[in-house]
């Protein structure tokens, strides 16, 4: 899978897959992260990729011309016309059911905000789906569309080497995850609990459901709903 970030801050984008999972996934060819600098597609001796608001009030926007101009780019050299994703906090809250569906496109291409955000006319002609990653204002969309890659790529096969810990973590079957233990079986008095000791897959199994069912209900509560909701739905 391929993401195109266009951004003013290319090294906010490459600093952050230089290390790590998402370095090796890129090595392997499973996902391709393309970085455009908004400021190369801007026009005039200085480039200007922002303006002053009409009607006034504080901040900048983000101009429309350099915006169009760097999607434009991407998809005269990209064969799927990747769909046009826009980080804001006004968008569609960032879930790992969202991140499901978008791991299923070929490509797309992520428009970082900056300032009081982008000219309205580029999100009404030009992109297709605008995305929040929770409820507070960020300094730019940056660490949005890290978060986006991110999600999405351990969901592509091969990006995480443990498939069968993607299935069972926090989220899958709208759940918390379960309590994880590793060794020592005893650490300053606290100790394992002994039904992971016993070898009995079954009772683990009941264990791990139980435990991922109470801590859902204690702290997220609002899952249970949803999933009722959506077992409702589909019948
Ligand atoms: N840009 C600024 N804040 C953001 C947020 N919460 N989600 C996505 N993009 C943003």
């Amino acid at each position: 899978m391929t993401f195109h970030v266009i951004t003013l801050f290319p090294g906010i984008i490459r600093g952050a897959l230089q290390d790590s999972i998402l370095k090796k996934a890129q090595d392997k060819g499973l996902i391709q992260v393309e970085v455009y600098n908004l400021r190369d597609f801007a026009q005039g001796k200085h480039r200007t990729t922002d303006d002053y608001p009409y009607g006034g009030g504080g901040g900048m926007v983000l101009k429309p011309e350099p915006l169009f101009a760097a999607v434009h780019h991407i998809w005269e050299r990209t064969s799927d016309k990747p769909k046009v994703i826009y980080l804001t906090p006004e968008g569609t809250l960032l879930s790992q059911a969202l991140a499901k569906d978008l791991a299923q496109q070929k490509s797309l291409i992520l428009i970082c905000g900056r300032y009081e955000g982008i000219d309205e006319r580029v999100r009404l002609h030009l992109v297709d789906q605008e995305i929040s990653i929770g409820d507070y204002v960020l300094t730019g969309g940056e660490l949005a569309a890290l978060v986006l890659i991110d999600v999405t790529s351990r969901l592509i096969p091969g990006v995480v080497g443990n498939e069968d810990s993607v299935k069972r973590e926090s989220f899958y079957d709208n759940l918390l995850d379960y309590p994880h233990y590793t060794r020592p079986r005893e650490f300053k008095g606290m100790k394992v609990p002994e039904v992971l000791l016993s070898g009995d897959h079954k009772k683990i199994e009941q264990w791990r459901k139980q435990q991922a069912l109470q801590r859902t209900l204690e702290r997220r509560p609002d899952l249970i709903k949803d999933k009722d909701k959506n077992m409702k739905e589909e019948g």
